[in-house]
């Protein structure tokens, strides 16, 4: 079980982001990554669709021999991965808006968070609120349309910084300090974002973080691999390959094959 791969999924290429701070951390592992594209965004989807959807997705990468699985999604973790660790007997290590983080570092008193409609409504989400942010004054940003621009490889283009500067600016003019990104396709538009709100405002993920957790949990059930080998990474689509081939250029060892 030591040498099998880490299983990650995510509503499309945007869990990448997350993936790459996995491999990068845990060199020599093997992962599968699942881009359920076709499905994306699941940010616009009822509960019941999306554990549904993610119940599918582990079954998939179970069958894959995955021994721990990332939800590389808050939507997904936000709404199902309590389901998921019912139903399942592997590891799971799920990604959430970093809240927390930016709470205790704001001297403005205010924070931004820019999440799908999904993560914003989830009982999860207002349960961390609750208990790290009621303090302070959180401006809560649905970021509409962002997931399917991404998707379609669509970083930097007018399109997508028209709907940037919608949903940042009124966050700017609240005085926010810090920015949570609470989608794992949203590091992707890092660069746009930082044109619009300069270097006052710091932007927070949770990507490094959720890497060190898997690398954590792996360790706790002895499941970290034994080889000295650099790792290998499939990845699975469902839809068009375009953008996910280009998010994944520069990484040595992966392949790209149809689901
Ligand atoms: N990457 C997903 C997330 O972190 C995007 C959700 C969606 O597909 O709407 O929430």
């Amino acid at each position: 079980m030591k040498n099998n791969p880490i299983g990650v999924f995510d509503s499309g290429v945007g869990g990448t982001s997350i993936w790459k701070e996995i491999i990068q951390l845990l060199p020599n592992e093997n992962t599968i990554y699942f881009a359920d594209s076709k499905n994306a965004p699941y940010g616009e989807k009822s509960k019941q669709e999306i554990i549904d959807i993610c119940v599918t997705n582990t079954e998939f990468l179970i069958a894959k021999g995955a021994k721990i699985i990332v939800v590389a999604c808050n939507t997904a973790t936000t709404n199902a991965i309590d389901i998921l660790r019912k139903e399942f007997k592997i590891p799971f290590i799920g990604i959430e808006p970093a809240i927390k983080p930016a709470a205790l570092a704001t001297k403005t008193k205010a924070i931004g968070i820019l999440a799908t409609k999904g993560t914003l409504s989830s009982y999860l989400f207002h349960q961390t609120m609750q208990e790290f942010a009621s303090n302070i004054s959180v401006v809560e940003q649905e970021g509409t349309g962002l997931v399917p621009l991404i998707e379609k490889g669509k970083i930097n283009t007018i399109e997508t910084k028209v709907l940037l500067k919608k949903y940042l600016e009124p966050m700017i003019l609240k005085n926010i300090d810090y920015l949570v990104l609470g989608c794992s396709h949203y590091p992707y538009l890092i660069p746009q974002i930082k044109q619009i709100i300069g270097t006052q405002i710091k932007i927070i993920d949770s990507g490094f973080a959720v890497a060190k957790q898997t690398k954590k949990v792996l360790s706790d059930c002895s499941l970290l691999t034994d080889t000295n080998c650099k790792g290998t990474h499939q990845l699975f689509s469902n839809s068009i390959i375009t953008t996910l081939s280009k998010l994944i250029e520069n990484v040595q060892k992966t392949t790209i094959l149809k689901h």
